[in-house]
């Protein structure tokens, strides 16, 4: 066995799972085993983050991501303020840079921040000098769910190295499947994404990735499968006539699932769309971790919020 090379976190922002070396995402999957355990204890806080003072940006809806990020800031002492875009000056018009540096004069020391635009949050670090943290960015990334999503695979199965992942559903609006594809490929993993020809993007296999429209051959060679939402909000080029028709095409079954490995994994970052992309039955089956991604989620955010927080910053 090789030992593992030390590493020190140096970045002030988490922007995607693009720009992390695998040794930074092992890091973060690391210390958010360490804060696990500290989910675990009767007292579920500690003192690390106190003194500091965190902003939840959110222009957009959100359950998971906005509460988990609050509750990971409380778990780790710090101070949290919750901004939407319907109470705040945004409303009026100000800008996104104008809204981080004003947040960076109330003396603010990380900004999570969710925005339907790509790039959104790599605008902001470059904005200001204090802490960025991308909460989702249009079509982009979404890294703690990532994080998060292979924290639960290596929870589950060990190691990442050499394990087949199928994602199924909506690979070209999903951000989650961005971060999922470069987490995965970082550590090992053998990635193969499967949806309708019109929701996968032109050129996804330079992302290291194999590409089928054959969801029964996925689940066939899979040791986990992370189904995503279709984003009918989000779909102009109307890739499937009706849910309905999708769901015969695309949708997980326990019929289905007959014939995958025993033991698959089944992942999905919500919200589900229930007898869309998956049945009732195998959203809440005994292959299913979906709530315990979210639980993960917790542990996973106060890693990324720790360790952020632990950059040195330059002045600008
Ligand atoms: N998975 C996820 O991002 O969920 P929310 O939109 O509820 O945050």
């Amino acid at each position: 066995m090789t030992a593992k090379k030390a590493v020190t976190w140096t970045k002030k922002d988490l922007l995607g799972l693009e720009y992390l070396t695998k040794e930074e995402i092992e890091l973060i999957l690391d210390n958010a085993r360490s804060f696990k355990e500290v989910l675990a204890r009767p007292l579920r806080k500690v003192p690390t983050l106190r003194g500091k003072t965190i902003v939840n940006l959110f222009y957009e809806p959100s359950t998971r991501t906005r509460t988990s990020f609050e509750l990971a800031a409380k778990r780790l002492s710090a101070d949290v303020i919750n901004m939407v875009k319907e109470s705040s000056s945004i409303q009026k018009g100000e800008t996104l840079i104008d809204t981080a540096r004003n947040l960076e004069a109330l003396k603010i020391d990380i900004i999570v921040v969710r925005h339907n635009c790509s790039g959104a949050a790599m605008m902001l670090s470059r904005a200001v000098n204090i802490s960025v943290v991308n909460a989702g960015d249009g079509w982009h990334e979404h890294p703690t769910q990532g994080l998060l999503d292979i924290f639960t695979l290596r929870e589950k199965l060990g190691s990442i190295k050499g394990l087949n992942v199928g994602i199924i559903g909506d690979i070209a609006h999903s951000r989650v499947a961005r971060s999922n594809i470069w987490g995965l490929t970082k550590l090992g993993a053998n990635v193969t994404v499967c949806a309708p020809k019109k929701l996968i993007p032109a050129g996804i296999e330079k992302l290291g990735v194999k590409v089928t429209n054959d969801v029964d051959e996925v689940i066939k060679k899979a040791d986990a499968i992370n189904v995503l939402r279709m984003q009918f909000e989000r779909d102009e080029s109307r890739a499937f006539p009706s849910k309905i028709e999708y769901f015969k095409t695309f949708g997980i079954t326990e019929e289905r699932l007959k014939k995958a490995k025993k033991g698959i994994i089944v992942m999905h970052p919500g919200p589900i769309n229930r007898g869309v992309e998956m049945s009732a039955e195998v959203a809440d089956g005994a292959n299913s971790v979906i709530l315990e991604q979210v639980t993960n989620g917790i542990a996973v955010r106060m890693a990324v919020l720790y360790l952020v927080s632990t950059a040195k910053r330059q002045k600008k």
